[in-house]
């Protein structure tokens, strides 16, 4: 073949200003500019093991709630019907004595259940989910709350984040369409807003009152936006909270059904941390609709509420398996098949997280043999996770001019910087001067100086003139908290007066 003779000017590579503005627009503050920063140190530690010159030889990544990359080990019962799942040719080939040697009888039923339902781990299922997993889903909400739970409301989603991402769209109808949401927040909710054009309209959280909300601020803003051409759909709150670790109260979810009944908004009921409880107790939106629904049928009956929870947090903290589930409760038909469309252009959610939500929401019962060792595991994770807050939480309010809620749920402490021009006139300068916010300041010499990554409050949202930052308190030991300590020490001595 002859040598081809071409000649043309290449065309240039895209540049970000020519991809969609929204997805340019929307921050993630989780993942954002100091986890970045964090990464890099890593892979300097990592390339450098005996040399790279800092007075720490790992991050500590507080950055974000993902328990088994801070040492949590997965439950048995998980990973030994995922095993068999994954690998069935075990069930099918492998000598039944064999098999009972490694693994219990309840985990061999439960894994020929779920692929007798499922099929193979690598099918793709029904576009809502695999019907016998949202039955379980179903039975575990009706026991949960008491009331009824139809598998047909149920969709599997790939986490909640997906769930948020499908309601979000549904109800973008277009660049007025409006957005209720806490603030503080998880940043989800901001970014995903962003994505589809739509308003964010934050409500703020009352820090005085441990993170309660506040209707009469609700309703002023739904009557200031409504005055603005903003259509409302959905409010969102998350209970327990991320980042504030509060748990809301029934009568405070009461009058956020109220506001919703009333305008005839969406709820959105992130519930992912319902297991994550520590103290007061947590109840669920869809109990209370449901109680208020009894009582009241001619008020609540066409409140509108998808809920949402995931097998990535409480004592599975399996992230990276992707498995969440959200409930539509009163929704019409119509709107229903609107979501079950989007549900289906995305195929299906990965089917191992559907399977794992099984798993999460029918565990072992008493008597059965795997049992004794998942509850152990569970109850060994709750009261773990229980003594980090409380160490963590002792450890802040010593710390001068840091003031920390109590946390009662969810896997974060949120605590303010009380860091005042008058007393800190050297911060402020440098904040002026560098154009990074005084919380952000803070973070970036925190991981700089002791490898701890966390993340400043702006990344949430937070009232104006307030410093936050939040952080997990998953990383294991107490060694990185008194690293924090020390640094905190160190900060003030270079800032204050
Ligand atoms: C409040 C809240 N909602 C939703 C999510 C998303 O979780 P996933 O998509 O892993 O279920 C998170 C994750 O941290 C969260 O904190």
């Amino acid at each position: 073949m002859g040598a081809r003779h071409i000649s043309f000017t290449p065309a240039k590579p895209l540049l970000a200003s020519e991809l969609n503005q929204s997805t340019l627009d929307a921050k993630y503050a989780v993942r954002g500019k100091i986890p970045i920063r964090a990464d890099e140190i890593r892979n300097h530690i990592e390339s450098n093991p005996n040399s790279h010159g800092l007075p720490y030889d790992r991050i500590i990544s507080a950055n974000i709630g993902n328990p088994q990359q801070l040492d949590q080990k997965p439950l048995t019962w998980y990973r030994q019907v995922l095993s068999l799942l994954q690998y069935p040719h075990i069930l099918d080939k492998v000598d039944a004595s064999v098999i009972h040697e490694l693994f219990p009888k309840d985990v061999i039923e439960r894994a020929k259940t779920i692929l007798g339902s499922t099929g193979s781990m690598g099918a793709y299922s029904h576009s809502q989910g695999d019907s016998y997993v949202r039955k379980s889903v179903a039975k575990f909400i009706s026991e949960r709350d008491g009331y009824p739970a139809d598998p047909q409301s149920i969709f599997l989603t790939g986490g909640a984040s997906a769930a948020v991402q499908y309601l979000l769209q549904i109800l973008s109808s277009d660049k007025n369409s409006g957005f209720l949401i806490p603030i503080p927040q998880y940043p989800l909710y901001t970014a995903t807003i962003a994505l589809n054009n739509a308003v964010p309209i934050g409500y703020f959280l009352d820090e005085a009152n441990n993170w309660s909300t506040n209707p009469t601020q609700i309703r002023q803003l739904i009557h200031e936006n409504n005055a603005k051409g903003i259509n409302i759909k959905a409010l969102v709150v998350i209970n327990p909270g991320n980042p504030t670790g509060a748990i809301l109260t029934k009568e405070d979810i009461k009058n956020i059904i109220d506001i919703a009944a009333e305008h005839g908004l969406v709820l959105i009921a992130d519930e992912v941390y319902q297991e994550n409880v520590f103290e007061g107790e947590f109840v669920s939106m869809k109990r209370v609709l449901s109680e208020l629904n009894e009582q009241h049928p001619e008020l609540y009956s066409n409140v509108q509420l998808a809920s949402l929870h995931s097998t990535s947090k409480g004592v599975s903290g399996e992230c990276g398996q992707r498995g969440g589930y959200m409930e539509l409760v009163g929704f019409t038909e119509e709107v229903r098949q609107v979501v079950f469309k989007l549900a289906s252009i995305n195929l299906c959610s990965v089917v191992s997280g559907q399977a794992l939500m099984e798993l999460m929401v029918n565990p072992p019962k008493p008597g059965q043999e795997s049992y004794e060792v998942y509850h152990a595991e569970t109850s060994g994770i709750h009261s773990d996770l229980q003594g980090r807050s409380s160490s963590l939480y002792a450890a802040f309010n010593k710390m001068e001019d840091i003031t920390c809620n109590k946390p009662m749920g969810a896997m974060y402490l949120f605590p303010r910087l009380n860091f005042t021009e008058e007393s800190y006139p050297k911060l402020y300068k440098d904040s002026d001067d560098t154009g990074v916010v005084v919380d952000e300041l803070y973070c970036v010499e925190l991981l700089e100086s002791t490898g701890i990554c966390c993340v400043p409050g702006s990344g949430f949202g937070q009232v104006p003139d307030t410093y936050h930052l939040r952080t997990t308190f998953l990383p294991p030991g107490t060694e990185w908290i008194e690293s924090w300590a020390n640094f905190h020490k160190e900060f003030v001595k270079k800032y204050k007066g």
